[in-house]
């Protein structure tokens, strides 16, 4: 069969509001043109954001019934751990309320001032809390990640030449640890070869720098390995995770993704000293060691999400739909970051809108004719998130790309939906020029996207 289903039955549903054109200029207008601040009843399609935002199984669901809220030593939080370390071989299991959490107790152990961090790319709240803590955060993907067309397999991978560069630099002393985030959300969500993690591993170990993963999409990641690395074709990808894993020092997880849920963190390490610092960083701020930020139910479904992600029915469903959005969207000719990655497509708006400025924001224009056309939310990724003033120099700062992600909660939407949001993106496609700019008329001093007011240009 030449279709694929999605591999579940829908049991409840929630209903979703139909909007005129003419209630959505209403609404986009009080909105000031930024599609953060349309109240989600008001959305057709959300594709704001692939993080918490997935649909839990009927599994997971009685697991948050059978929750144990014991305040230490919940048979929750026991089986939770029991699968996190088949999963990872990980001896440091840590929950947290959500990723930041756990970058934010690492970061606050091994960061600080004078410390480098390399990474492929960090996520933003990674960054964040690398810079909180004072150390500095490097970015180091391999230079086909900028190229839009360019269909590299893996354009997640980190530079090896240029880490060692860095660490030739800065002195590995100064590098507390190498971060590689699978899939590279920053970089298009685009995976990051088994192959690379053994080479920066070797590099790790040469120069004794721990390695650490970003790994909120390993099992996404694992299931791209498994279809485009040679020889890893008759792989589980179980195993191809638990490779990935073995590979590192530790790793940081928001359980928000692959894990399946709508709130959870983990974090992993394999060094005991530092496991114990860790421990009371979490008691400080998160809660004692056997729940973290989270309610024993949360745990049990976490527990059972971090497991049915692994189902490769499941897996190839999910990366198969995000591709078909993708292919179809190329095939009517919109420019997207090519190949399509795991959680998301990236359309590459400065393209589509060739007459508009970067100061017009091209991204956050055609978000708003998205919006306005068919009710559909994504989110910019250019201008309006990265670009800005520098605060040292007075210049422009201007993001390479100005791009529109369309991130795909996970098991929320059928094939239809998708099909509607690729009719709609081929419509506005074909009346592209007729795209209005738009220029902030109010924004606050940091991450200015999510509140900044606009207005669009006569
Ligand atoms: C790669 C990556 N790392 C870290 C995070 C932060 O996770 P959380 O939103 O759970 O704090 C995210 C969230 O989108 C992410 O995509």
């Amino acid at each position: 069969m030449k279709t694929i289903i999605e591999p579940f039955k829908i049991k409840m549903v929630e209903p979703i509001r139909l909007t005129t054109p003419d209630e959505r200029e209403a609404i986009l207008r009080r909105a000031h043109f930024n599609p953060f601040l349309i109240p989600a009843d008001d959305v057709l399609i959300d594709l704001l954001t692939d993080s918490g935002t997935s649909a839990m199984s009927s599994e997971q669901w009685a697991g948050m019934l059978r929750g144990d809220e014991s305040y230490a030593g919940a048979r929750s939080w026991f089986h939770f751990e029991r699968v996190l370390r088949d999963l990872t071989g990980m001896p440091h299991i840590l929950p947290t309320h959500q990723g930041r959490a756990s970058e934010r107790i690492l970061f606050e152990l091994v960061g600080g001032a004078g410390k480098v961090v390399p990474a492929n790319s960090h996520f933003d709240t990674t960054r964040a809390n690398v810079e909180h803590s004072g150390a500095r955060a490097v970015d180091l993907v391999i230079r086909e990640a900028y190229e839009p067309r360019n269909r590299h397999p893996f354009k997640g991978n980190l530079d090896t030449p240029r880490l060692e560069a860095l660490i030739a630099e800065v002195a590995a002393k100064r590098i507390p640890l190498c971060l590689i985030t699978v899939t590279n959300n920053s970089g298009g969500g685009q995976p990051v070869s088994l192959e690379n993690i053994r080479a920066v591993r070797a590099v790790c170990d040469r120069h004794h720098i721990p390695l650490f993963l970003d790994a909120c999409r390993f099992a996404e990641n694992a299931y791209l390995i498994k279809q485009r690395e040679p020889g890893q074709q008759n792989r589980p990808v179980r195993d191809i995770a638990r490779e990935m894993f073995d590979l590192a020092d530790g790793a940081t997880i928001s359980a928000k993704k692959d894990g399946l849920v709508n709130i959870g963190g983990v974090l992993l390490m394999r060094d005991d000293a530092l496991a114990a610092r860790a421990n009371n960083l979490l008691i400080l701020t998160e809660g004692f060691v056997t729940y973290g930020g989270l309610a024993g139910r949360d745990l049990e479904a976490m527990a059972q999400g971090f497991q049915e992600v692994l189902d490769e029915d499941y897996l190839h469903y999910r990366l198969r739909s995000v591709a078909y959005l993708g292919e179809h969207l190329l095939a009517a000719g919109i420019p997207i970051i090519e190949p399509p990655g795991g959680h998301a497509i990236y359309v590459d708006a400065g393209a589509v809108c060739p007459h508009l400025p970067p100061e017009q924001f091209p991204g956050q224009a055609l978000l708003c004719t998205m919006y306005r056309h068919a009710g559909i939310r994504a989110v910019e990724i250019g201008s309006v998130m990265f670009g800005g003033t520098d605060p040292d120099t007075g210049e422009t700062i201007r993001p390479p790309l100005e791009l529109v992600r369309l991130a795909i909660p996970r098991r929320v939407y059928t094939q239809s939906h998708i099909d509607y949001v690729i009719e709609a993106l081929g419509e506005i496609y074909a009346k592209r020029r007729s795209i209005r700019g738009l220029r902030i008329v109010e924004a606050p001093p940091v991450l200015r996207h999510f509140s900044a007011k606009f207005e669009e240009v006569e």
